[in-house]
């Protein structure tokens, strides 16, 4: 949060209360942590007040769905492809390897990471779904 706010990113937060779970939590705070960093670096283009992220928890069937929206640029549908590639990085000093690993870890998890936009300039959407039972 300093980070972000340093940053000039404003955060809302809609978290819904879900029963505790056991799971991996350091495999879990590593994706969100890798979630949001993409979202604070795909935001660093934008006017401070246009930065804004967006952290949701919900729960759906057995699932628990954990959101990271942001309003940056996004990506055109042809990257989208090509996002999750090891490797595949579009920033100056990136290794490509954030995406890759996090769905690897919601994998191991018995969960999965998807990242969506509407399109581009209309910002991206990480929805990491985890199994709650
Ligand atoms: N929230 C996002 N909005 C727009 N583009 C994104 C977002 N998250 C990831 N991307 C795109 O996907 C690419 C791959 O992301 P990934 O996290 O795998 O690597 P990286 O952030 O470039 O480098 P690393 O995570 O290894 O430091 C990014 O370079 C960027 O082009
Ligand atoms: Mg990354």
């Amino acid at each position: 949060m300093p980070s972000l706010q340093h940053h000039g990113v404003s955060v809302t937060q809609e978290l819904v209360r879900l029963p505790r779970v056991r799971l991996d939590k350091h495999k879990v705070l590593q994706i969100l942590v890798n979630l949001i960093s993409n979202a604070k670096n795909a935001m660093d283009s934008l006017p401070e007040g246009r930065q804004h992220l967006r952290v949701r928890l919900w729960a759906r069937d057995d699932r628990a769905c954990i959101q990271v929206v942001d309003t940056s640029m996004s990506f055109t549908p042809e990257i989208r492809e090509r996002l999750f590639a090891q490797g595949f990085t579009t920033r100056e000093g990136g290794h490509g390897l954030g995406l890759h690993s996090s769905a690897l870890a919601a994998k191991l998890l018995g969960g999965r990471l998807t990242l969506e936009s509407d399109g581009p300039g209309l910002g991206a959407t990480a929805t990491l779904e985890l199994p709650l039972g």
